[in-house]
This record gives structure tokens, C-alpha cells and sequence, in this order.
């Protein structure tokens, strides 16, 4: 198994990831296929490309991997030892009291805040709309105010006061902290007087208090009937768990599900077939389960441009076969989705919108596209997502026409896969 050279103990590989990370991946599995071994500084690492390989290590052999742990403790820093961080029985645990939350009986009252977020935006863009009808928006910053307030309010029902500005500004920083963090191989201390660091620590204080407030209201107020009512009962009143997994539900929820409505409102705006398409369907029925192409649409989106491009590193605690590979105790493990779900062995025209291919049975590998990852790790917010994002996308395209302001966006990777330089937009009303 071939890879690139390990000169100067991999600082060259870093660079160039830091340069063109999705362009780097595809080099790597043009030049030597499945498997590329690489050195990241003392590491031996892996990209893993083929879907029997990712396979053994989420699903059949997913016991003897951990997230890596220096990114983990990057994440810690404001999510605490929550579902999101945790391993072992530590992990296990916590999802086992995270999951009640998204039974498929709480889904109602999620899906009822979904609706009434989706009309309060939709009366918000309408009155913004111009003597032309039509409102000229950075749509990427849209969907992560849509979704940052859905997830406010499936957590912490209508308890929530606070600016929502100021909340988005400070979530926002964590994300730009937590992208630089993981990515660098050094990070210099907090207490060094930087702006970076005021606006991290400042961060991480306002959404620590606010999280703690909400739950301390809760704890010593009547119940409600969201996120947050179940974490309250399954951690049985432990405040600092409640904060911890209400953190991390708060942030993993949020960003992903903007940037999918994102990718999403591009490619149907730069493919008016798949568009006009979808708006037949919301204009027959607001029953999103009804809307077998707009599902596809979400689907194929969520293939090309998956928010989580690349899984969290992985590492082997003990030497293992992964299907094939010699993986020895330590070594890392790259998963990447943005690769995996353009395979042409597996996807016909990989790179194109075809969401056609969604309407019948898959006819690939499980594996190969897994945009909520897959095994005992997946994301717990799966369904809940699904549904969050088409009952917002069908409610914006009853009421609007999205168009693209200049070409389609590159995809940049952040702590999310978004577009790059945001995603301006006309949206005229219908
Ligand atoms: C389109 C939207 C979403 C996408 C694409 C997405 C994707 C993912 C992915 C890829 C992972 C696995 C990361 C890894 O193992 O490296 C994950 C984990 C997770 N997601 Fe999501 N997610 C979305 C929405 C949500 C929502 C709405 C919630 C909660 C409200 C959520 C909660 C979580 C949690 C708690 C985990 C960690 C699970 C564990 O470690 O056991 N996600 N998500």
C-alpha cells in the first residue's frame, strides 16, 4: 500500500490539506486507490476510501476505535463530556439516555415548531421582499438563523429570551475555534492576551451562562414538552450532564442542518427542472412524507455536499484487520464522506444532481454514502434532521423562487462543508 512521502514527518501533507483539503483527497485516492497510508506528525495514519473498510470501523469492529483524542478535547472545552465526546461506557451511557429524545413519539411537537419557525420566516422574508417582489438575501446565513432557531426552541421550548443575534455571533465563534483548533497541529495557550482568544473565551462564557440559566429555569419551573424535558429526566436532575448534552445538541444540531438547507436551495436553483419539480409537489400537499422528489432532492444534496464531509479522526486502541489493512494500535483513521458518496464504481455521474437515483431502491453499498455516518456512533438527530429540513425547504419554496446570484458555489471546508464566501440569492416571491 502505497502513499505520499513522509518528509519532514508529514508537514508537507499538512500543508497541502490546509491548502485544498477536498482537492487533496482526491489526489490521494487518484494516485493510490482505497488505501493511502500517510504520516501526520508522530502519526501513522489512513485515508480509507473503500466502503468494506469504513464498514469495519464504524459498524463491525467500532469497539476498538475512539475519536482521536486532541480533537475531542478541543470540543470538550464547551461541550463538556457529553454524548458528542465521551467513549466507552461513559458514551454508551449517555446515548442511552440522549435517544428518548428522538423517539419517534416526541417527533410532533418537534415537527410543530418546525412548522411555525418555517411561517415566521416565511412572513419575515415576505415583508423584506421589495417593490419587485423579491428579496436579495445571503441564503447560507438565512438557514443558519432558521436552524439555529429550531434548534433553540425544540431545546428549550418557548423559555428562550435572548438576542438571537448574540447567540448565533458566539456559536459561530466556537465553530470558527473549533475548525482552527482541530486543524492545527499547535494551539497556543488561552490565557495569552489575543484577540482570537478574548472572543473564545467570551464565546464560551455567554453560551455556557445561557445554557446553564435555561436549565436552572427548567429545573426549578414547570416542565415542558421539548429536547430539554427529556434530558432533565433521563440524567435524572444532574444539572452539569443537562448542560453538557444540552450544549452539545444545541451545537451539533444546528450548523449541519443550515448548511444542508444551503447545498440544497443551490443545486435546485442552478437545476429549474428538479425546482419546478418540487414545487408541484408543495403545491398539492403540505405533508412532507408526500413528497417523494423533494426527499430525493434532500438526499442527493446531502450525497454531494454532505455538512459532514469528513468524520471525526478515528483511533485503533489495539492492532486490527480492517478489511485488509494492518491497522497497529494508535494509528488514525480518516473517513470521508464528500469521497465515499462520489465513488463511480458505486454512483453513476458521481459529481452531477441526479436525484432520480433516490427514487428507487440504492443500488450501492450501504457504506458508501453515509452523510449521518453509520453504526452505534451515527447521528442521533438523523430523523429528526430529515424532517426539519424538508418541512423548512417545502414551506420556502411554496412561498418562494430561489435564484442564484452568479455562479455555484464552491464547497469550502469548515467545521461544516459550506459555501464559500456564503451563498447570495434572489428569492422572489410566488
Ligand atoms: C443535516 C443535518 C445533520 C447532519 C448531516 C449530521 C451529521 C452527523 C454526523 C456525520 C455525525 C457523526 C460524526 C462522527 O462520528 O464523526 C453526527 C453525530 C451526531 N449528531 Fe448529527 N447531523 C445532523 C443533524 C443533527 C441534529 C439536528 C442533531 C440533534 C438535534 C444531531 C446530533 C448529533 C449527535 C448528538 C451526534 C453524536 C452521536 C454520538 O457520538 O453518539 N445531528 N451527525
Amino acid at each position: 500500500m502505497n502513499g505520499p512521502s513522509a518528509r519532514l514527518l508529514g508537514v508537507d501533507t499538512l500543508i497541502r490539506i490546509r491548502r485544498d483539503q477536498l482537492g487533496f483527497y482526491a489526489d490521494m485516492r487518484g494516485r493510490y486507490g482505497d488505501t493511502v497510508p500517510l504520516r501526520l506528525g508522530p502519526y501513522r495514519s489512513w485515508l480509507l476510501f473503500h466502503p468494506d473498510q469504513i464498514e469495519v470501523v464504524l459498524a463491525t469492529k467500532s469497539d476498538t476505535f475512539i475519536r482521536f483524542e486532541r480533537m475531542m478535547k478541543v470540543l470538550r472545552q464547551w461541550n463538556g463530556e457529553s454524548l458528542f465526546i465521551a467513549e466507552g461506557k461513559s458514551w454508551h451511557d449517555r446515548r442511552r439516555k440522549v435517544l428518548p429524545a428522538f423517539a419517534q413519539r416526541k417527533m410532533p411537537a418537534y415537527e410543530a415548531v418546525f412548522r411555525q419557525v418555517a411561517l415566521d420566516w416565511v412572513r419575515r422574508l415576505s415583508d423584506q421582499a421589495q417593490a419587485d417582489g423579491a428579496v436579495r438575501l445571503d441564503a447560507d446565513e438565512t438557514f443558519a438563523q432558521i436552524a439555529l432557531d429550531i434548534a433553540l426552541r425544540t431545546l428549550f421550548g418557548g423559555g428562550f429570551s435572548e438576542g438571537m443575534d448574540q447567540v448565533s455571533h458566539h456559536i459561530k465563534v466556537l465553530s470558527e475555534v473549533a475548525f482552527r483548533e482541530c486543524a492545527s497541529p499547535i494551539t497556543l495557550p488561552d490565557y495569552l492576551p489575543l484577540q482570537g482568544k478574548r472572543r473564545k473565551k467570551a464565546a464560551m462564557g455567554f453560551m455556557r451562562d445561557l445554557v446553564r440559566r435555561l436549565v436552572d429555569d427548567r429545573l426549578n419551573g414547570p416542565p415542558g414538552d421539548d429536547l430539554l424535558q427529556v434530558l432533565i429526566e433521563t440524567h435524572g436532575g444532574d444539572r452539569q450532564e443537562i448542560c453538557d448534552d444540552a450544549m452539545s445538541l444545541l451545537i451539533a444540531g444546528h450548523e449541519t442542518s443550515g448548511a444542508a438547507l444551503s447545498w440544497i436551495f443551490a443545486l435546485l436553483a442552478e437545476h429549474p427542472g428538479a425546482l419546478s419539480r418540487c414545487q408541484d409537489e408543495v403545491a398539492q400537499t403540505h405533508d412532507v412524507q408526500r413528497m417523494p422528489f423533494l426527499q430525493a432532492c434532500i438526499e442527493e444534496a446531502l450525497r454531494l455536499f454532505p455538512p459532514g464531509y469528513t468524520l471525526f479522526l478515528r483511533q485503533a486502541k489495539s492492532d486490527v484487520d480492517v478489511a485488509g489493512v494492518p491497522v497497529r494500535k494508535g494509528d488514525l483513521l480518516q473517513i470521508i464522506p464528500f469521497m465515499t458518496g462520489r465513488d463511480p464504481r458505486f454512483f453513476d455521474q458521481p459529481d452531477s444532481f441526479k436525484p432520480e437515483r433516490f427514487l428507487s431502491a440504492p443500488t450501492w453499498p450501504f457504506f458508501a454514502n453515509i452523510p449521518f455516518s453509520a453504526g452505534p456512533r451515527a447521528c442521533t438527530g438523523h430523523k429528526f434532521a430529515l424532517k426539519e429540513v424538508s418541512m423548512i425547504a417545502a414551506e420556502l419554496l411554496r412561498a418562494f423562487h430561489p435564484r442564484l446570484v452568479g455562479a455555484f458555489p464552491t464547497p469550502e471546508p469548515r467545521f461544516s462543508l459550506r459555501p464559500q464566501g456564503g451563498l447570495p440569492m434572489i428569492w422572489e416571491n410566488r
